[in-house]
């Protein structure tokens, strides 16, 4: 699925993680080494498989991205079919252009429309908090628990939500699978 913006030199690209583009998911990989590979708590840490590759084409360059993990999670006891948003990147030569929350916000409707959701989801560092609330994610302050091969953890940063409606404030959510 294409979505064409502005003059036709820019592109937003949603696509299945499956079909991507072999050399295309060589290049996305690569960048999500170089931004997370080195980070202890990723690489001791087993993550969700995406569902879907959201992609920013500035010419056939690739501007920026995130993958989306399409999840029905408990909150407060209730199921919800969630969006979960992850490596949100945008490599370095792009930077500070407005690209990534361009993407975010041109695709918010992705979430709550194509996909059905009721929320987004993203796990972050307390750094990139501001970045995300200016796109209208809010930070919720309750233990969110996710399944590792050895059993339950619970997740020790940052978890956002997006919500069509008005804000929600859970008690207890359980992303029943692993992270991302
Ligand atoms: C975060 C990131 C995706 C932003 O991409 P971008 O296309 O430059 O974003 P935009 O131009 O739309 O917005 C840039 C804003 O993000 C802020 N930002 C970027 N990286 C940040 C960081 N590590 N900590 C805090 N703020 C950050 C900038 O200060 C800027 O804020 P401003 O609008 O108030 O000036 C990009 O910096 C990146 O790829 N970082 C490394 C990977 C990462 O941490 N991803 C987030 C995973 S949750």
């Amino acid at each position: 699925m294409a979505l064409c913006l502005g003059d036709g030199s820019t592109m937003i690209e949603i696509t299945r993680f499956t079909e991507l583009d072999t050399e295309i998911k060589s290049a996305l990989k690569g960048f999500i080494k170089n931004e997370f590979g080195h980070i202890p708590i990723v690489k001791q840490t087993e993550w969700a498989s995406p569902d879907w590759t959201v992609i920013y084409f500035v010419g056939n360059q690739i501007a920026t991205f995130y993958n989306i993990i399409e999840r029905e999670i408990s909150i407060d006891g209730k199921e919800s079919k969630v969006a979960g948003i992850n490596n949100v990147i945008t490599p370095k030569e792009f930077r500070g252009n407005g690209y990534a929350s361009k993407l975010l916000s041109e695709t918010e409707n992705l979430i709550f429309e194509k996909l059905k959701s009721e929320f987004g989801v993203l796990l972050c560092a307390d750094s990139l908090i501001p970045f995300y609330e200016k796109l209208g994610w809010y930070k919720i302050d309750c233990p969110v628990y996710f399944k590792q091969s050895v059993g339950e953890r619970l997740w020790g940063a940052n978890t956002m939500l997006l919500t069509k409606g008005k804000k929600v404030t859970p008690t207890l959510v359980k992303l029943n699978g692993l992270p991302w």
